[in-house]
């Protein structure tokens, strides 16, 4: 890949929640090993840890976040609000960067952090947008409206059931999301280019009907985690005693159970969870997010005899180190909420999925997983005995092994564009390219 000039600089927005922040990162140290020096613009919520990148100068702007507001978890609040709040800081700071710097090469913002490409707009800056999650999502939110019966007739986003997750999306039409719906959309459309952590192979159909609604290029430039050097992003400590567990279990045993970093169960949930993991009789890695069980600090709802049933057969632990995990020999599947990081890094170690979406695009993932690429299946409900039956299908019938040679195709696949004529390097040198010129 080539190397740009040290002197382009580039300034990069965050969303301030683990899923967003990682990509971004991991965006930001590739750019940084092509020549570009770099300025990463955060809220004060979660910030990142400056030490973990020393390579990049870190700024704080204030999120005037409420207490009530965060304790909320209501996701669809807090990017509004993010998007008021921080708008005027942001265009403070990037005036002064530009009293100091020649040029600012381009301004590049996690799309839920959408005003900053009215502020680059304003300034004469090149915007350009990094989406987090599957380029679907693309017609999904924004566009949604637009897309009728006619136009879902591929066979691809008939699989998808665009439909049903319409109706899941606008089930709760807060005014909030209207909001961010509309201004995403203008961002979107004004924006220079798209770039998102996704492979070209994963959504073709849908790509290509994405890119007849905008205008901008939109450039895959995934799975940025095989792309970039291995950074320090966790907001939580990862415990690494899982490893050593793991690797007293035998090939392709474990399941390994991840609800991401915002989901969360009720204390019935927990109970129904552990006693199908137990039941099942697979070897378990369990995350278990301090907060994640509602009402309780930890573990403290698990069911008496739950530790003595399963013994030295399951692991628990606050937060693992998931692409580590899920490239373990002994990880054989993964039961996950479906977030996109989780999803692209699951299909690059070819382990097949268990899926149990909880909001917003993990549906569309879901749909992906289990009905376009078929390689995981859908956990209809978190009772005991249908999530044993569900391990059971995936981890030890026929069924199973049908999924998990899919899922190593697309491993295949996805290794693929990472060679040097791959699409993913293309992709990053495109890109490069791109913010050369426009910022010529
Ligand atoms: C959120 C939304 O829930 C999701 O739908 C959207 O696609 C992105 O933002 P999140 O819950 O954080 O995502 O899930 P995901 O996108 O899967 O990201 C989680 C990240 O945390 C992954 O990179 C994963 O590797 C990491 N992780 C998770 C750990 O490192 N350790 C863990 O124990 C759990």
């Amino acid at each position: 890949m080539e190397k740009q000039q040290k002197s382009s600089h580039l300034v990069l927005v965050m969303l301030p929640f683990q899923g967003h922040m990682t990509p971004m990162l991991q965006l930001a140290s590739i750019l940084h090993s092509k020549g570009f020096s770099i300025t990463i613009v955060h809220p004060e919520l979660n910030s990142p840890n400056p030490s973990n990148h020393p390579e990049f100068t870190f700024v704080s702007i204030p999120d005037k976040l409420t207490e009530s507001q965060l304790s909320d978890k209501n996701v669809t609040g807090l990017v509004w609000s993010l998007n008021k709040t921080c708008a005027v800081p942001l265009r403070q700071c990037l005036e002064k960067i530009l009293h100091s710097h020649h040029h600012i090469a381009a301004l590049i913002y996690d799309t839920q952090m959408y005003c900053a490409q009215t502020i680059a707009d304003d300034l004469g800056l090149p915007g350009i947008t990094l989406r987090t999650s599957a380029a679907t999502t693309l017609l999904l939110y924004p566009v949604f409206s637009q897309l009728d019966e006619e136009e879902i007739k591929s066979p691809e986003l008939q699989a998808l059931h665009l439909q049903r997750l319409r109706a899941l999306l606008s089930q709760n039409p807060a005014k909030e999301m209207m909001e961010i719906r509309v201004e995403l959309t203008n961002a979107l459309k004004s924006s220079l280019a798209i770039i998102v952590n996704s492979m070209e192979f994963l959504e073709l159909e849908a790509l290509s009907k994405v890119k007849q609604y905008f205008p901008a290029p939109i450039i895959t430039i995934g799975p940025l985690h095989k792309v970039a050097p291995a950074i320090c992003s966790s907001l939580f400590t990862e415990e690494d005693k899982c490893i050593s567990w793991l690797n007293k279990q035998a090939p392709k045993s474990v399941i390994y159970v991840s609800l991401g970093s915002m989901a969360s169960i009720d204390r019935q949930e927990v109970i129904e969870i552990a006693w199908g993991l137990s039941n099942s009789k697979q070897p378990f890695l369990w995350v278990v997010r301090p907060g994640m069980v509602r009402g309780s600090e930890w573990i403290e709802s698990l069911p008496n005899g739950f530790e003595e049933s399963v013994g030295e057969r399951g692991c628990i632990v606050k937060w693992a180190p998931q692409t580590e995990v899920l490239a373990h020999a002994a990880v054989g599947g993964f039961w996950s909420h479906c977030g996109w990081n989780s999803t692209i890094e699951s299909i690059c170690e070819g382990v097949p999925m268990l899926c149990k979406p909880f909001f917003g695009d993990q549906h569309l993932n879901t749909s992906y997983i289990c009905n376009v690429w078929k390689i995981g299946l859908e956990l209809q409900n978190l009772e005991r005995g249908n999530i044993e039956r569900t391990i059971k299908r995936l981890m030890v019938d026929m069924e199973g092994n049908d999924i998990r040679k899919r899922a190593m195709d697309l491993k295949e696949k996805a290794a693929f564009c990472l060679v040097e004529e791959g699409s993913t390097s293309c992709s990053f040198n495109g890109l490069t390219k791109h913010i050369s010129s426009a910022s010529e």
